[in-house]
C-alpha cells in the first residue's frame, strides 16, 4: 500500500510536485474516514476557497484508482479497495520479505558509541550510549551505509590523574590484578570522599597528570595496565548485548596529534588566551572552546578536534554520529563551531545524537559517589526473573538457560529502546518485563508463537500463491486482518524515518503495534481454520508477520528466540 501512488495521482491532478504532496499525507484523523488523508488546508489559503469545498470537489473529480476518494470536512481522505491491493501486496512481500530502500549505498557514516571511561565498571549509565548506538549501526547498515563503528573509550584525562594519586596512596598491586575494574573504581570513589578534607590530593593528581601527559615512564605503566584491565572486563558486557565495534580507539588514541591541532589553530590566528587557557571562540552565544589548559596539559575538547579530523582523514565519511548524553551538548557545540572555524566544512555532518537519563526505581545515580548500579547486575537480574517465569509457565522448555538470557538481556534492551531517546528512563522491574506490556519479552512471545504457528501448519508461501482469490467479494478483508496489513506495509518507512531522525523507538513502537494487532488477529479469527483459503492467507499473512518482527528485533539489536 503505497501512498506514492495516491500522491502521485494528485500530483497530477493538481499540477503540484509529488514529495510536497507526499509530505502533507497523513493517516486520517478518524479510522472510517479512510488510509490515508490529504489535508486541504494549505490549497484553500492559496486558491481562497473553502477546504471543505475543495475536499469535495476533488473527491468527486480525482480519476479512480485502487482506491476510493471521499471528503471530510477539509480533508480528501483514500481508502483502498482492500480486496484488490491486500493480495498482491502480500504476495510481493512473500518473495522478497523485508526489502528496505537502500538509500545509504555508497555513504559511509563514522557513528561513535559504547565510550565508557575506563577504570570504572560499565553501569547502567552505560546503557544508553550503548544500545541507541548499535541499534543505529544495525539501521545504517540494513539501509545500505558503510557503518564505521568506534568506541571512544575514557582513557586518558584529569580523572587519571585521581585514579594514579590515589592508586599511590592507598593502592594494593594485588587487588587491582584480582578485580581491577571494582579497585580502581573504589579507588575513585576514595579519592572523591577525601579530596574535600584534604587539598593535598587535588596537587597530587595534578602532579600526576603531568607525569602522565609529559611520557613519564611510571606513571605510564600504571595506566596501561589500568587501561588494559578495564578493557577486558567491557568485553563479555559487550558480547551478552552482541555489540562489536570496529575499532576501539580511546582518548589516548589521538593524544600525538593535538600539538598539530593546537599549531594550525595558532596559525590560523584562532587560539586566543582567556584566564590563563588556549581557547577558541565559537560565537556569542555559547563559552569558547578550551584547549589547552592553564596548566599546559590537554582537554577533553582537544582530543575530540584531533580525533574528528583524523577520523575524517581516514574514511571520508559523509556522516558522523556521537552519540553522547545530552548532558554534553554544549561541548558538541563547540568542538563542531571548533571544527567549522578551522576551515573543515564537513563539520556540517557531524551530529550529537543525545539521550536522557535513567532513573533506577526514582534514583537517579551518580559514579562519583560511588552509588552506580553495574549494567551486569542489571542483565543478570532481568535473566533470573525471566527464568523464574519461565520455570512456572513452562518448566520443560528446551535450552532453558539460553532463552532465559536472551529474553532477559533483550527485555532490559528493549525497555531502554522503547521512547524517545531524549526522554529521561524510569526503570522498574514490572514495566520492563511483562510479557503482556509494552515490552521485549512481548514481541519475542509474538514472534515465537508464529514460529511455532508456522510449524506445526507447515506452512510453504507457494501455497498462497495457488490460491486464485484469497480475498474477494466473498471474503471480504476482515477489519483485524487489515489492521495487521497497515501496520506491516508501514515497516520499511519507519526504518528509514527512524534512521534519518535516529530514532530507534520509532522501529520499536513499530513492532509494538504489529504485534498487538497480530494478537488481535490470533485472539479473534481461527488462524488453523478448516477452510483452507482461510487457513493459507492467514498463514500467509501470519508468515509475514513473524519476518517483520525477526527483522525488527534484530534491527534493535534484540534476539529473536523460536520458542519460549
Ligand atoms: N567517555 C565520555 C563519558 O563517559 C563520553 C565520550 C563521548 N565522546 C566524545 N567523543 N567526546 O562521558
Amino acid at each position: 500500500m503505497d501512498a506514492a501512488l495516491i500522491a502521485q495521482a494528485l500530483a497530477d491532478f493538481l499540477g503540484l510536485p509529488v514529495d510536497q504532496i507526499q509530505a502533507r499525507l497523513e493517516r486520517p484523523p478518524r479510522q472510517d474516514w479512510g488510509d490515508v488523508s490529504y489535508p486541504c488546508f494549505e490549497l484553500a489559503k492559496r486558491w481562497r476557497r473553502s477546504p471543505q469545498d475543495i475536499a469535495a470537489e476533488l473527491a468527486a473529480t480525482l480519476p479512480s484508482g485502487t482506491w476510493t476518494a471521499s471528503a471530510a470536512g477539509g480533508y480528501l481522505n483514500f481508502a483502498w479497495h482492500r480486496e484488490k491491493v491486500l493480495p498482491g501486496e502480500l504476495r510481493r512481500a512473500l518473495q522478497k520479505g523485508v526489502a528496505l530502500p537502500q538509500t545509504g549505498t555508497g555513504k559511509t557514516v563514522v557513528l561513535e558509541f559504547g565510550s565508557p571511561n575506563v577504570a570504572k565498571p560499565i553501569s547502567m549509565g552505560n546503557l544508553f550510549p550503548t544500545i541507541i548506538g548499535h541499534a543505529l549501526s544495525r539501521m545504517y547498515q540494513a539501509l545500505g551505509w558503510k557503518v564505521i563503528g568506534i568506541n571512544h573509550l575514557g582513557d586518558w584525562g584529569s580523572q587519571f590523574g585521581k585514579v594514579l594519586a590515589a592508586y599511590h596512596r592507598w593502592g594494593q598491586e594485588e587487588e587491582v590484578r584480582g578485580d581491577p575494574v571494582n579497585a580502581l573504581y573504589r579507588l575513585y570513589v576514595h579519592f572523591h570522599a577525601e579530596a574535600p578534607r584534604d587539598p593535598g590530593l587535588g596537587r597530587e593528581a595534578q602532579a600526576w597528570l603531568q607525569r602522565l601527559e609529559g611520557g613519564d615512564l611510571e606513571a605510564h605503566r600504571l595506566w596501561r595496565w589500568f587501561v588494559e584491565a578495564s578493557t577486558d572486563a567491557f568485553l563479555s558486557t559487550y558480547a551478552r548485548l552482541g555489540v562489536t565495534f570496529d575499532h576501539v580507539w580511546g582518548e589516548s588514541f589521538y593524544k600525538d596529534r593535538i600539538p598539530d591541532v593546537v599549531q594550525q589553530l595558532r596559525s590560523d590566528r584562532l587560539l586566543e588566551t582567556s584566564q590563563g587557557a588556549q581557547v577558541v571562540r565559537v560565537g556569542d552565544d555559547i563559552p569558547p572552546c578550551i584547549i589547552v589548559k592553564s596548566d599546559g596539559t590537554s582537554i577533553y575538547a582537544a582530543r575530540d578536534v584531533a580525533a574528528a579530523i583524523y577520523r575524517y582523514e581516514r574514511f571520508g565519511f559523509d556522516q558522523m554520529i556521537y552519540v553522547v548524553g545530552a548532558e554534553q551538548t554544549l561541548h558538541f557545540t563547540q568542538v563542531f563551531r571548533t571544527l567549522k572555524r578551522m576551515g573543515y566544512p564537513w563539520a556540517d555532518n557531524c551530529h550529537h545524537v543525545g539521550f536522557g537519563l535513567i532513573r533506577l526505581e526514582g534514583r537517579k545515580m551518580s559514579s562519583r559517589r560511588g552509588d552506580v548500579v553495574l549494567l551486569e547486575d542489571v542483565l543478570d537480574e532481568a535473566v533470573r526473573r525471566v527464568a523464574a517465569i519461565i520455570d512456572g509457565k513452562r518448566p520443560r522448555l528446551k535450552d532453558k538457560a539460553r532463552i532465559a538470557e536472551v529474553v532477559g538481556v533483550g527485555a532490559v534492551v528493549f525497555h531502554g529502546l522503547k521512547n524517545q531517546r531524549m526522554r529521561d528512563l524510569e526503570f522498574n522491574w514490572a514495566e520492563v518485563l511483562s510479557f503482556e506490556g509494552e515490552t521485549g519479552p512481548y514481541v519475542q512471545y509474538t514472534q515465537a508463537r508464529i514460529h511455532s504457528l508456522m510449524e506445526k501448519a507447515q506452512f510453504q508461501p507457494q501455497q498462497f500463491f495457488q490460491i486464485p482469490e484469497p480475498w474477494g467479494p466473498e471474503h471480504p478483508v476482515t477489519t483485524l486482518e487489515w489492521e495487521l496489513w497497515s501496520a506491516l506495509s508501514g515497516y520499511e518507512n519507519t526504518v528509514v524515518q527512524a534512521t534519518v531522525k535516529n530514532e530507534p523507538f520509532l522501529v520499536a513502537r513499530r513492532l509494538l503495534d504489529i504485534s498487538q494487532s497480530f494478537n488481535g488477529l490470533y485472539n479473534n479469527q481461527r488462524i488453523l481454520s478448516d477452510d483452507i483459503n482461510t487457513r493459507i492467507k492467514l498463514l500467509a499473512l501470519s508468515d509475514h508477520t513473524g519476518q517483520v518482527l525477526k527483522h525488527g528485533l534484530n534491527l534493535l539489536g534484540i534476539e529473536a528466540p523460536d520458542t519460549m
